[in-house]
């Protein structure tokens, strides 16, 4: 477990979010000519009524460079004044070279370090928190974040307890040194973990170094998500309450001062289950799952882009941030909205 939650200068505030979703959008019915499922199964099991899928041409670059552009504009950014440029992904467009190079390169981050993270869904919420260590160490002053995956690319299409959730995306956010900020503004603090012995529940067996795509037996199914479903909905349950406890303790909160939840969109009641627990009303929860199904480390930050351009976001609301996924891998993150004005 990583805790940070110093009160070191300059601090890291986040100033900035914004999406892109490819065009293509596939809906449940469409679903029901694919597989053996309905509709009806997929929205009171899961939530989902449709996503959104990249086109053929599109990769994981793609997406992050539509979100990545979108934020220079909103926030009147150039990209030559970037530090360092951190994508979250696990769809990544090569092994190597890493997404984020690709990214910074069409972007014209010529001035900024570049790397990809992986840490499943919850790689938002790490990546996040790697910026503001970068930040308010001193080593960087504006840093990107982004969260992208195309998980079209790596679903089993004929396998109907996965092919329904996952979903296509990207989200970016800035995250800049601020020398005069108070205590109590910009990143708050993280509360990041992870527990390897649950490596099995939700995974693809080849295509790695340990079972490389080439090796004999591997099946076209292997080099695609396999989930224990099931058993990652009771680890996501439990995780997004204790890690959001254990973030809010630290930092002294509690869910009153909370102005919004923007949780991973995995599973509509996952998110209900985890905003109870923690006594969140719903007016007070981020869900876009019904439209955008589950992008993995793309799901809070599209999430939080979503919320903020339907003005459900004020300057100085305190976000509490809680994603979960394969790994096992969990983080929670508080953090001010302070858009640059
Ligand atoms: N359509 C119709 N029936 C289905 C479908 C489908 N798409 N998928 C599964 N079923 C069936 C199952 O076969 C099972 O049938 P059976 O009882 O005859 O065996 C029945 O529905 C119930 O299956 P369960 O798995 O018990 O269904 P559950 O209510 O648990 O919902 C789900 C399944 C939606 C996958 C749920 O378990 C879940 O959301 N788990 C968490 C998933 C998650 O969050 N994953 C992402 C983590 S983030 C990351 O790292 C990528």
């Amino acid at each position: 477990m990583l805790a940070l939650t110093g009160r070191t200068r300059p601090r890291a505030r986040l100033t900035g979010v914004a999406s892109y979703l490819p065009e293509r959008v596939l809906t449940n019915a469409e679903l029901e000519t694919m597989v053996d499922t309905t509709d009806k199964w997929i929205r009171e099991r899961t939530g989902i009524s449709e996503r959104h899928i990249a086109a053929d041409d599109q990769a994981t670059s793609d997406l992050a460079l539509g979100a990545a552009q979108a934020l220079l504009r909103s926030t009147r950014t150039s990209a030559a004044d970037l530090d360092l440029l951190i994508i979250a992904t696990t769809t990544p467009d090569h092994i190597f070279p890493p997404t984020a190079t690709l990214v910074a390169d069409q972007l014209g981050a010529t001035s900024a370090a570049a790397l990809d993270i992986n840490a499943v869904c919850s790689g938002f919420v790490y990546g996040l928190a790697h910026a503001t260590g970068m930040v308010e160490s001193g080593l960087a002053r504006k840093v990107m974040v982004i969260g992208a995956e195309t998980l079209s690319r790596i679903v089993d299409w004929n396998d109907r307890s996965t092919c329904v959730l996952f979903a296509d995306g990207a989200g970016a956010v800035l995250i800049e040194a601020d020398d005069e900020g108070d205590p109590g503004s910009g990143v708050i603090g993280f509360e990041l973990g992870a527990d390897g012995s649950g490596k099995d529940l939700l995974c693809i067996p080849a295509g790695g170094s340990r079972r490389p795509a080439r090796s004999e037996g591997v099946e076209p199914a292997d080099l695609c998500i396999q989930m224990a479903g099931r058993e990652v909905f009771r680890f996501a349950t439990g995780i997004m309450v204790e890690s959001a406890t254990r973030l809010l303790q630290e930092a002294g909160l509690t869910t009153d001062d909370v102005d919004l939840l923007v949780p991973h969109q995995a599973n509509s009641r996952i998110i209900q289950h985890a905003a109870e627990k923690l006594e969140i009303p719903p007016e007070k929860v981020v869900t876009n799952i019904d439209h955008v199904g589950n992008t993995s480390s793309a799901s809070i930050p599209v999430a939080l882009a979503e919320a903020v351009e339907q003005g459900n976001v004020a300057p100085g609301d305190l976000l509490l941030m809680v994603g979960f996924g394969a790994g096992l891998t969990w983080g929670a993150g508080l953090v001010r909205w302070e858009p640059r004005t």
